[in-house]
């Protein structure tokens, strides 16, 4: 099934949503306003909110509340996008340039800050204090995630697990608080956002596998920007540690990438592609995403057959395999 049919049926919801989006980056300042809504034009997925609108199905739904979750985890994702973005030195992303690339780097700071801010006030009309402790700890950790990825830049002698704590940081938490908070501010037993979270978390995992994947092997129509980027910028992500497993292309891999880091990423990186290509790196990373649907999956199992389930699984298929 594709994204588009299961989002279908949340069309009305997801279209609410997105009005509210629009709403609460509305500002008196012109250049904030501009930057932030150049980046919510430009689409995208949308897959928080939706984890949040279907993990609120688990419990007493009620669009009114749910959308105090929904907007802000959209608007965390976005903020933090914009500030990956100038870590990452990336000129494209949605098929359009970057707040950083348009304006420029201090603009996407405070563009960035602007967006977190507004994702704080409308939590705030909530009162139960879970979903705070919970968002700001999620945030923290994509800190964590986000500086960890930065120490680690051309560091070939890291781990599987380096890999994986990181992931789980930059991306995993907050998928898998969407599904779980909207849980929460629709009043689902504990089970049932615990079970979210799980489901989330590994769903997560896979998706930042499938975009590390995607990074790499992808096209510039599929991803919306140019691919490469993540070796170019040093950053080694799951398919490259795989193939350095390989003793044999072990040495080539790291004369090419010595050339990227040399080069400050100026170079072609086809190359150094093709080595990976060789190896077992892109189907052990397939095996692996598909591993964490497995898991995700096996989460939903003891919840209660709703359409809210069919879709979430759906969703997990989808990202297993995603192209975009
Ligand atoms: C991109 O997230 C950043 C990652 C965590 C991989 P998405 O792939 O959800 O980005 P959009 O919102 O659809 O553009
Ligand atoms: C995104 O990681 C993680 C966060 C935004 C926190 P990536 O750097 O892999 O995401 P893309 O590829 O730029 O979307
Ligand atoms: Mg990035
Ligand atoms: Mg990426």
């Amino acid at each position: 099934m594709k994204l588009l049919d299961i989002y279908a049926k949340l069309k009305k919801d997801i279209n609410y949503i997105e009005k509210e989006l629009e709403r609460s980056i509305d500002v008196e300042h012109p250049m904030l306003r501009e930057a932030s809504l150049h980046l919510l034009k430009a689409g995208g997925k949308r897959i928080r909110p939706v984890f949040v609108l279907l993990g609120a199905k688990f419990g007493t739904y009620d669009l009114e509340q749910v959308k105090h979750v929904a907007v802000p985890l959209e608007l965390i994702h976005m903020a933090t996008l914009v500030h990956d973005d100038v870590i990452d030195d990336a000129n494209t992303r949605r098929g359009q340039l970057t707040v950083r690339s348009k304006w420029d780097n201090r603009i996407a700071m405070y563009t960035g800050d602007y967006i977190f801010a507004k994702a704080l006030n409308i939590v705030t009309k909530l009162s139960n204090p879970l979903i705070h402790q919970i968002m700001s700890k999620a945030i923290v950790q994509v800190c964590i995630g986000e500086m960890e990825q930065i120490r680690f830049f051309f560091n070939s002698e890291q781990s599987i697990r380096d890999y994986l704590l990181r992931i789980k940081r930059k991306t995993a938490l907050l998928i898998a608080i969407s599904c779980q908070l909207g849980a929460v501010a629709a009043g689902a037993s504990e089970k049932a956002a615990r079970q979210l979270y799980i489901f989330g978390y590994n769903v997560g995992m896979a998706f930042q596998v499938r975009d590390d994947l995607l990074d790499l092997f992808g096209t510039e129509k599929e991803i919306g920007k140019p691919p490469g980027n993540d070796i170019k910028q040093g950053n080694i992500t799951i398919p490259v540690i795989f193939a350095l497993q390989n003793e044999k292309l072990k040495p080539e891999l790291l004369r090419e990438l010595k050339v990227i880091q040399d080069t400050d990423g100026q170079t072609d990186v086809n190359p150094f592609l093709n080595i990976v290509r060789q190896s077992e790196g892109i189907a052990r990373s397939e095996a692996m995403a598909s591993k964490y649907i497995d898991k995700a999956i096996a989460a939903l199992q003891s919840l209660p057959d709703i359409q809210a389930k069919k879709d979430l699984i759906s969703i997990a298929h989808f990202i297993g395999n995603r192209s975009y």
